[in-house]
């Protein structure tokens, strides 16, 4: 008998998936990756990296979740003993990302309730650092701040009981309402944002293309890397969501909408965070370029002055800009968590109950280091190697095995052939097999290079100029214990029958 949860409808998984793709890597990484990276040229090794790497890897992991009906650990198993381990370092790394993920969110409600009277008062950067995170130097921890430690609870509250109530009654419902509630949302913001004053110097300095760009290897790498983070592959994320599909649903169709629908988002976003960009370099009299920025500083001090600046309607602008935050965090939160609520689930045989109090409990304690005073540094040298490591490394040796060690592709294509209204062309082996690990492969080689270099620096030459010891603990350690941690979640014993 079949007693694995499953989606009720296929509305339901394609919604859960983009939930999950559409996040703040959408929001506050997109845009100034691209305008960066040549502005619109970059729209071109971006499709590309997209239709090479982020369609197939999705309707490759669509696949293996769909056909072995596993979490990541388990659907590793089943397809090679061994490899298993794999599938516990990418839920690991999803388990770190989900600890500082929720601090993030959780500052997200504190502005949108800061919105209301604009209580960040003329001096966002002040207000952030010492108002509202009371921030100490790096390496310290000081007291934890209530603050951010209240709305953290409640993302954790919120996001343990959506997944508590398991794959259809909880994540499935969520998605349905967060995800429409999330593009009306945006739709409001964006057509505010274009017809602002200034709108258009914004958007002819983002889509102005720099052709030259294309032939620069750092703007490829740059298109793989945010095609990646962006699509949550390789994070263990879309195996576990695919293995609650019914066993005859489409692949390659939904795998079509989920990476289009993703990158509409971000397109959208895009949009208007360069309109509302050139209002503020028009307001200031300054160029753009003189006010791009991206991540905590685009949404926690450059936006809040912008909305300070609004010709009206001031607060409910910044309230629904941190409401599509808050909802576009939360449906990656629960997708992020599910991996490894999924992977202890399926080895430990125990029910959801216990997998959410247990895994998510260890998640929500953790995540209170980035709720200290000491926080911010914590959550960035996390973030940073996390994502050096998680994104290129775990998609490179992810592909490399499938593609090239147990040469699954064809058996994988198939598989898919048989179930989706689609049919894969030559395009998707090509794209496995060749194309993918050799561009992880350089990035890979890139990215190592640089760190390292950094590593073996002056001390400021280490990521943000930490210290080594602070980079050696909140950052390589933390990277290396994923897969060090991994490896030993792989050597316990099976406790379900199913492997
Ligand atoms: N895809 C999400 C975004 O674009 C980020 C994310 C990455 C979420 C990895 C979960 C895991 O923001
Ligand atoms: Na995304």
């Amino acid at each position: 008998m079949e007693t694995r949860s499953q989606w009720g409808t296929r509305a339901g998984f394609i919604l859960a998936a983009i939930g999950s793709a559409v996040g703040l890597g959408n929001i506050w990484r997109f845009p100034a990756e691209a305008y960066g990276n040549g502005g619109g040229a970059f729209f071109i090794p971006y499709l590309f990296a997209l239709l090479t790497a982020g369609i197939p890897i999705l309707i490759m992991e669509f696949t293996m979740g769909q056909k072995y009906r596993g979490s990541a650990p388990l659907t590793f198993r089943k397809m090679n003993r061994k490899t298993e381990f794999i599938g516990w370092w990418a839920v690991l790394v999803a388990f770190v990302i989900s600890t500082y993920y929720s601090v993030i969110i959780a500052w997200a409600i504190s502005y949108a309730y800061f919105s209301i009277n604009l209580s960040w008062g003329a001096d966002t950067e002040g207000f952030l650092f010492n108002d509202y995170l009371k921030t100490v130097a790096p390496g310290q921890i000081g007291n934890l701040v209530p603050g951010v430690f209240i709305p953290l609870i409640l993302v954790w509250i919120v996001v343990l009981f959506i997944l508590f109530r398991g794959v259809k009654k909880g994540i499935e419902i969520a998605n349905r309402i967060f995800i429409p509630t999330l593009a009306i949302i945006f739709l409001i913001i964006v057509i505010r944002a274009v017809t602002l004053d200034g709108a258009l110097q914004g958007l002819q300095a983002f889509f102005e293309p720099d052709f030259s760009s294309i032939f620069s290897g750092e703007v490829w790498v740059a298109a793989y890397g945010q095609i990646f983070f962006s699509l949550s592959i390789a994070f263990a994320i879309m195996i576990t969501y695919s293995s609650y599909l019914p066993k005859n649903s489409d692949i390659t169709n939904n795998a079509f909408i989920t990476g289009f629908g993703n990158s509409s988002f971000e397109l959208l976003a895009g949009i208007g965070v360069f309109s509302v960009l050139g209002f503020m370099a028009g307001q200031s009299g300054v160029a753009v370029d003189e006010v791009v920025s991206d991540g905590v500083g685009l949404a926690f001090v450059v936006f809040p002055a912008i909305i300070n600046e609004f010709p009206g309607l001031n607060g409910l602008f910044g309230f629904l800009f941190f409401a599509s935050l808050v909802l576009a965090g939360l449906t990656s939160l629960m997708s992020i968590s599910e991996t490894y609520i999924a992977g202890i689930s399926d080895k430990f045989n125990i029910s959801r109950g216990k997998a959410v109090l247990f895994g998510g409990g260890i998640a929500a304690l953790i995540s209170l280091i980035y709720a200290t005073q000491g926080g911010l540094f914590f959550l960035d040298t996390a973030d940073y190697f996390i994502n050096q490591f998680g994104v290129a490394m775990l998609g490179l040796v992810e592909v490399v095995l499938i593609a090239w060690l147990l040469r699954q592709v064809k058996n994988l294509k198939n598989h898919a052939d048989e179930l989706s209204d689609i049919k894969l062309g030559w395009w998707f082996p090509v794209s496995l097999n060749v194309i993918t690990p050799i561009v992880l492969g350089y990035m890979m080689f890139d990215i190592l290079r640089l760190n390292i270099l950094k590593l073996f620096d002056t001390p400021t030459g280490n990521y943000e100029g930490y210290s080594d010891t602070f980079i050696l603990f909140g950052g390589w350690s933390v990277a290396a214990a994923a897969l060090i941690i991994g490896v030993f979640m792989a050597a316990t014993k099976w406790r379900s029958k199913e492997a």
